[in-house]
């Protein structure tokens, strides 16, 4: 009995969506444009540039192609210096367990997400030879809320979308999975994250034995 498990990177494995978040407000307020929580939780899951659109069409304002570019460029820079010192203790509780307790019980792993810093972030924080696929923002065309990055992990892993299960902390990400097929999981609040089949605060809120039940679990 075997399903693919498919994780979202920022805001599951790895707590760097706060970090998104310092580097956006930072980068609205270049813009002059003020950038609240609320609306940073329709950016989680969300790829840059379609980020960057958002926050302009909130803001009112428009710029120049070259402008815009900079803009991403300077979010990106400033991004990378705020995750300068990830490491292994910033993985969030409970997902070590969770991955090796998959990879105990053979089951396949991929990697589903927006971020073009995703394989650099796995090499920091130690896991990236748990997954068995990795797909991420260099690698698809169509961002979240389209399937297409978790449809090609699950494909790339030779699977059915409907014995796929994914994690994701995103509105974005969840409504990709469902609209996938697949099985959805979220990490995060209820309130937020309601479309999902089942949410949980941390991995470590899961029921014992949990991984048995995903496995015997239908969409
Ligand atoms: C997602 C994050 O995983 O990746 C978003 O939730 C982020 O906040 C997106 O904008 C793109 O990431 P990056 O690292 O390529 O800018
Ligand atoms: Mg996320």
């Amino acid at each position: 009995n075997k399903k693919a498990f498919i994780f979202d990177l920022d805001g599951v494995i790895v707590d760097t969506a706060k970090f998104h978040f310092i580097a956006w407000q930072r980068l609205a307020a270049s813009l002059g444009i003020n950038f609240t929580h609320e609306e940073n939780e329709q950016l989680k899951g969300v790829s840059r540039v379609n980020s960057l659109k958002k926050i302009l069409e909130w803001g009112n304002k428009t710029i120049t192609a070259e402008v815009f570019q900079e803009k991403m460029d300077q979010k990106n820079e400033e991004y990378l210096d705020l995750i300068k010192t990830l490491d292994t203790s910033d993985i969030m509780p409970g997902v070590h367990n969770f991955l090796l307790e998959l990879k105990d019980k053979n089951q396949p792993i991929a990697l589903g997400s927006a971020s073009k810093n995703a394989r650099p972030i796995l090499e920091k924080l130690g896991i990236k030879n748990l997954f068995d696929v990795i797909v991420d923002g260099t690698n698809v065309t169509k961002a979240k809320p389209d399937p297409e990055v978790f449809l090609s992990a699950c494909s790339q892993l030779g699977y059915h979308a409907h014995d796929s299960i994914v994690f994701e902390d995103s509105v974005a990400g969840v409504q990709a999975a469902n609209t996938a097929g697949m099985i959805s999981i979220g990490l995060g609040e209820k309130d937020i994250l309601h479309e999902a089949d089942e949410v949980f605060n941390h991995f470590t809120d899961m029921p014992e034995d949990y991984i048995n039940t995903l496995l015997n679990k239908n969409k």
